[in-house]
């Protein structure tokens, strides 16, 4: 028996399930030395942190999260809770030693996030962020392909993230399901929600973004606030569309809303360069569509006759992660981006090879959703700061 991995789970929501799943899972699809052991599942109403606990086989339960980041058969701190603690927990977790699974956006600002990144680099325990879009296998295999070339100078990027789920103005904010409407819990509204993702995937495959000029909107300025019982304003932005400079001179369209009728999950991403295109839609996720210009192998375009997007079903062994699942032309989901990040993780540990992204390469996100916001106020393009 190898290693062993004691999780500590904080929060049992959306997130506690889709990574509680990928617990479950790794030992049985990757060939990782370490042994994953749900050790506790942590949340502040008992009843449910029980329940949680007995239905996805965790050993115990605990109804404070300072509990879990002390004890000491616990090796893994994974923050599935609203973006408002993640700061805290994350910094208590860094000083006891534990390593550090944290959703996204790592924290409300860069200010809050900041300590959170020198804390894990003071105590050296290892780190990561759950941006797990990076993880479908066809947004993996677009890296490859512009890592080896095919792409050429890129010139363009663009990107979504659409829902439809707050139209409705009597839909209220805060509280235990609708913290992502509350400025004070969520920090932004689908900047840091659903931009983040998009920013993160971004510039793990075109580079830096250096400036933004963005246009934000709160389409619903007053909700009712679940903690108060008030109508009070709403500090989030309901809407978010922004241009983008990259560091290698292409420009980034990017646009997320919860007002897009029709909607639940649109996300895409296209991409532009002199020798080719990708493009990619989360709702057929098992697609890669390329446009070959230039042939990496000879350096001559391709006859125009023939020339034409090619729909690449990533679904071969050769393809990323996919030779960890079934046999070639059998789909995987959203689930499994969070298994595979997982056992990128694990394998990171096992090879000291840093997995990405850390909490540093997160702060870099950070920043750039900062500086969307603020130059949503002002109207002015924004240097983001982030780091080359
Ligand atoms: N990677 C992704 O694709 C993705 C998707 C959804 C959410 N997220 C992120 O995951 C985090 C959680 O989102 P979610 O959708 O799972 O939320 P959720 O509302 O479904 O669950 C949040 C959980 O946190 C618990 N909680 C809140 N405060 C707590 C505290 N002080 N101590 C212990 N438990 C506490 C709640 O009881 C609940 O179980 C957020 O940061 C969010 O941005 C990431």
């Amino acid at each position: 028996m190898g290693k062993q991995l004691r999780i500590g789970m904080i929060g049992y929501g959306f997130m506690g399930r889709a990574h509680s799943n990928a617990y479950k899972r790794l030992n049985d699809f990757f060939p990782v030395e370490h042994r994953i052991v749900l050790q506790v599942a942590c949340a502040r109403n008992e009843e449910k942190a029980r329940a949680f606990a007995s239905n996805w086989g965790y050993q115990r339960f605990e109804t404070d999260w300072r509990k879990v980041v002390e004890a000491p058969d616990v090796d893994v701190i994974d923050i599935c809770t609203p973006n408002d603690t993640h700061q805290e927990i994350a910094i208590a977790a860094a000083r006891a030693g534990k390593m550090i699974l944290c959703e996204k956006p790592l924290a409300r600002t860069v200010a809050e996030a900041q300590p959170m990144v020198d804390a894990v680099e003071q105590s050296g325990v290892p780190n990561m962020v759950w941006f797990n879009y990076r993880r479908v296998p066809a947004i993996s295999l677009a890296k490859q392909l512009i890592d080896e070339g095919r792409i050429g100078r890129p010139f363009h990027y663009r990107s979504n993230f659409l829902q439809d789920w707050t139209i409705a103005p009597d839909v209220p904010q805060g509280g235990a399901a609708l913290w992502r409407l509350d400025v004070q819990a969520a920090g932004s509204g689908v900047t840091g929600d659903l931009l983040a993702h998009n920013i993160d995937t971004a510039m793990w495959l075109n580079g830096p973004i250096t400036r933004v000029v963005a246009k934000t909107e709160t389409f619903v300025k007053e909700r009712m606030h679940q903690l108060t019982g008030k109508v009070e304003p709403v500090g989030i932005d309901d809407a978010c569309a922004f241009l983008a400079e990259f560091a290698n001179g292409s420009i980034g369209v990017f646009e997320s809303t919860r007002y897009a009728r029709g909607h639940k999950a649109l996300k895409t991403l296209e991409m532009n360069g002199a020798d080719g295109s990708l493009s990619f839609n989360l709702e057929e996720c098992e697609y890669l569509d390329f446009f070959e210009y230039t042939q990496k192998e000879t350096g001559k375009s391709t006859e125009s006759h023939v020339r034409g997007w090619r729909r690449i079903h990533v679904t071969n062994g050769e393809h990323p992660y996919m030779n960890r699942y079934w046999v070639p032309g059998l789909v995987i989901g959203y689930e499994h981006t969070f298994l595979n990040a997982l056992a990128d993780f694990v394998a990171g540990l096992e090879s000291g090879v840093k997995v990405q992204p850390d909490f540093r390469n997160a702060l870099q996100t950070q920043r750039v959703c900062e500086a969307v916001i603020q130059s949503g106020r002002t109207g002015a393009w924004v240097a983001t700061g982030v780091e080359a």
